[in-house]
């Protein structure tokens, strides 16, 4: 079956062939918008607007939510709360190191990191006993998150999404302030790109489908 962009080997109109950027060009329609959003690992100290923010989560709740449970809460963090939650992500790698002074070094540098960051949203949906509803709202948040990660690119912004079991960790729930009956299902860091990674190569959605008669 053809017909359509191989959204994977077309390019878009002014996207650089190689190399990383160090920005993006929007606006751009949704299909370079896909192709052109990366996970972000530096950004600039540009510090990115409170309307910024309120945009992407103007995004964010524009995401199909099943039965409009809309699950989603968001925690738009400061510079002490994304320490904090830093600090319970380095702790976690601290744990890992023998020497002493190398493990205090690792928790503070990754504290200080958090901290450094342009600007920091904890995702979280309410927590529901129906594992139907609650598999439904989790896949809606992280819907809810890649709105985000589109929104931010036609900004100029860009985003990296971070998970883990620091997310249930009562350090990093106490420093996003998340209220006893939710869960952070993402953290999503946003700023102005430094460079925009190239990105790992991706399979060619031909090889991982079948089409079913
Ligand atoms: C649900 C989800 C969780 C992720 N969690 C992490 C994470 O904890 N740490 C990390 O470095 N990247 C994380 N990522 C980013 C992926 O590693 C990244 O999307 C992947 O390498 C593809 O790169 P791209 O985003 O540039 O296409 C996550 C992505 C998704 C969708």
């Amino acid at each position: 079956m053809t017909g359509g962009p191989n959204l994977l080997t077309s390019k878009p109109r002014d996207l650089q062939t190689s190399g990383p950027r160090t920005r993006y060009f929007p606006p751009m329609p949704l299909l370079d918008l896909l192709r052109r959003r990366r996970s972000v690992k530096r950004f600039t100290e540009r510090p990115v607007t409170r309307a910024e923010i309120e945009t992407l989560l103007e995004a964010a709740v524009l995401t199909p939510n099943h039965r409009l449970t809309e699950p989603w809460r968001f925690y738009v963090l400061g510079p002490e709360a994304r320490e904090a939650y830093g600090l319970a992500v380095g702790i976690r790698k601290a744990r890992k190191i023998e020497d002493p002074d190398a493990s205090r070094a690792m928790r503070d540098r990754v504290a200080a990191e958090h901290r450094a960051l342009p600007s920091m949203i904890a995702i979280a949906i309410v927590k529901s006993d129906n594992p139907e509803i609650a598999e439904e709202d989790y896949a809606a948040a992280m819907m809810s998150v890649q709105n985000i990660a589109l929104a931010a690119v036609e900004l100029g912004l860009g985003t990296a999404i971070r998970t883990g079991a620091v997310m249930g960790d009562e350090a990093a729930r106490a420093a996003a302030g998340v209220a006893e009956n939710e869960r952070i299902v993402a953290i999503v860091n946003v700023g102005e790109p430094a460079e925009v990674p190239t990105g790992p190569k991706k399979r060619a959605a031909g090889e991982l489908t079948k089409w079913v008669e």
